[in-house]
């Protein structure tokens, strides 16, 4: 069985987009992954029933991009996984792929890949942001970093490995700096612990949910709005309140 997650697909570039795609006349919205010249892998949330092995006619209709026209392809399905709320299924493109359109979109998506190396800033760290405590600012910006470097990869685009390498990293530090300043609370006995714990514990399951929803339908652009306000712009305020309040508690403390 043909693998597309296999050393022999890993050596393609891979992108991921979002396209109208219709099989056989069935439409439906689809996340078209790992698009290369061998073949390319689809998530859909809309029910269908296709099984390996059989050839379809599919029309990929590009979103996010004017200018290109929608295009057939026929492909055979590979394989399918499917749980009740997510479809995938790996697609070998059967035929030549120098239709025009085709190759348009292709060096749409290769146009998002070679900003790769751009960075984003979309937080930037500034004195408001600074609470005087050094472990606390120092993780904060550690953390900001993170979330810049998730941002970055969103914007590029640049395929599902460093989307899930920035997204793993960006949880596992931020499960780590809460934990570092609930210690602290505890051990300067700070009178906020458990609100400040609470809002930590419920910043994290909103934050998994959210990094659920990237790792499945890639980058969208509400998916990235929505991670802006409850990651971004809640951290921040966050950081400004809370943290500061609590690094006075610790200067206090240490008087
Ligand atoms: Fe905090």
């Amino acid at each position: 069985m043909y693998d597309t997650e296999g050393e022999e697909n890993r050596k393609a570039e891979r992108y991921i987009c979002n396209a109208g795609i219709s099989i056989n006349g069935f439409d439906g919205f689809a996340v078209l992954k790992n698009i290369n010249m061998h073949g390319f892998c689809m998530a859909s949330k809309t029910y269908i029933t296709i099984a390996p092995h059989e050839t379809l006619a599919t029309r990929i209709i590009p979103e996010g991009v004017t200018g290109i026209d929608a295009f057939d392809l026929n492909v055979e399905v590979i394989w399918v996984k499917s749980t009740p709320i997510l479809f995938t299924a790996g697609f070998l493109i059967k035929e030549k792929t120098d239709v025009k359109p085709f190759q348009q979109y292709i060096a749409h998506l290769k146009g998002g890949h070679s900003s790769a190396s751009t960075s984003k800033i979309v937080f930037k760290w500034d004195d408001s942001l600074t609470t005087g405590n050094t472990l606390i600012d120092s993780e904060h910006k550690q953390l900001i970093q993170a979330i810049n470097d998730f941002f970055t990869v969103c914007y590029n685009n640049s395929g599902g490995e460093n989307l899930q390498k920035t997204i793993n990293f960006m949880v596992d530090y931020t499960i780590k700096h809460f934990y570092d300043e609930e210690q602290l609370q505890i051990q300067y006995k700070y009178p906020g612990y458990d609100n400040h714990r609470k809002f930590h514990e419920g910043f994290k399951k909103r934050a998994r949910d959210l990094m659920v929803g990237f790792i499945h339908s890639g980058p969208t652009n509400d998916l990235i709005r929505k991670a802006k306000h409850d990651i971004g712009e809640v951290l921040i305020e966050h950081i400004k309140r809370e943290d500061t309040r609590l690094a006075a508690h610790i200067r206090g403390q240490q008087l």
